[in-house]
């Protein structure tokens, strides 16, 4: 059975070095691992010190990879639809090529909320594939993308139900038109693809919200900003029934007996991660100095893992 890792966050807190340091860890006690980012910035690779790409690939015994660029895969969709035939002239409605239709949507690969919306997608896609023991979300769906997760209930609203009626109005008109001569018979699927969504979204849901399935990570650093932000995730996903059991507090100030900045630095972060405690008080937190290097490649990676544990 597949488990699923997400790390959720702030910019800059630590999602990606905390998700790498996990993936390897785990690989390296046996279980298959994929470990998926659709951060455009390709920040999985530079962790790793890996050339990822858009397929999945082993990067180490056991750990997988896939980078996807939201951005990317929506260009290559519109080139593939470049080709596609025009649609037919409706009454009321121009002609319109598919592309052009997406042109529209051209701008979505950089709308904000653009990765994580790809990285739900990409959560939907593995649900269903049993080859990894784990797969871990590097950039997580948040709030808004979350919403998703309502459509199965909408659909049984009366807005859904218009929407329903609509559609099945429209096959109707179909059928008429198959029976017309001079006319291409055309199969509407929009219906069925409707029915077929929804129950992804339903089985999603399910798999999202069941802990002994799914665990959604929040990793934060100890600053109010942030704080607040982690207070503000873990409500909302718990408000969609997601469990949040572990919250890492990154990039704490390490102690320095000589060095009077340190030691103002540390004082505070102290404070902060009292604060978190007393915020958090059934879940389990990790704390982690911030360390005078970078970590990146495989040996930090795997020291950074042995703090987290
Ligand atoms: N405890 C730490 N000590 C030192 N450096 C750290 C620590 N944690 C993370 N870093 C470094 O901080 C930078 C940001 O970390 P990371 O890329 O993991 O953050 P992120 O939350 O994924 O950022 P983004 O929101 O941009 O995706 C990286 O260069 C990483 O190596
Ligand atoms: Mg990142």
């Amino acid at each position: 059975m597949t488990q699923f890792i997400l790390f959720g966050g702030k910019g800059g807190v630590g999602k990606t070095t905390c998700a790498a340091a996990t993936a390897l860890k785990l690989s390296e006690e046996g279980d298959k691992i994929l470990i998926a980012s659709t951060d455009p910035a390709h920040s999985l690779s530079d962790s790793f010190e890996k050339k990822i790409g858009s397929r999945e690939k082993e990067i180490f015994p056991n750990l997988w990879a896939v980078e996807i660029n939201p951005k990317e895969e929506m260009q290559k969709l519109k080139e593939k639809l470049a080709d596609a035939p025009e649609m037919p002239n409706m009454p009321g409605l121009p002609g319109m090529n598919p592309a052009e239709m997406l042109g529209g949507l051209s701008d979505m690969g950089s709308m904000p909320g653009m990765d994580e919306m790809a990285a739900f997608d990409l959560f939907l896609k593995y649900m269903d594939s049993e080859e990894y023991d784990y797969v871990i979300f590097d950039t997580a769906p948040t709030g808004h993308t979350l919403k998703f997760l309502s459509l199965p209930e909408l659909m049984d609203s009366w807005v859904g139900k218009m929407i329903k009626f609509k559609l099945q109005v429209s096959n109707a008109l179909n059928m008429f038109k198959q029976l017309l001569p001079f006319t291409e018979p055309k199969e509407d699927k929009s219906l069925e693809n409707l029915e077929k969504m929804k129950a992804r979204i339903e089985k999603g849901k399910l798999i999202l919200t069941n802990p002994s399935k799914t665990n959604f990570v929040i990793v934060t650093i100890p600053q109010e900003m942030a704080i607040s932000e982690s207070v503000r995730a873990v409500k909302q996903l718990e408000e969609f029934g997601i469990p949040v059991k572990k919250i890492i507090v990154n990039q704490i100030q390490p102690e320095h007996k000589s060095c009077a900045f340190c030691t103002a630095r540390r004082k505070l972060h102290k404070e902060k991660l009292n604060e978190i405690h007393k915020k958090f008080k059934k879940k389990q937190i990790v704390e982690v100095e911030l360390s005078k290097d970078e970590i990146k490649g495989k040996k930090k990676l795997e020291e950074f893992a042995r703090v987290l544990k």
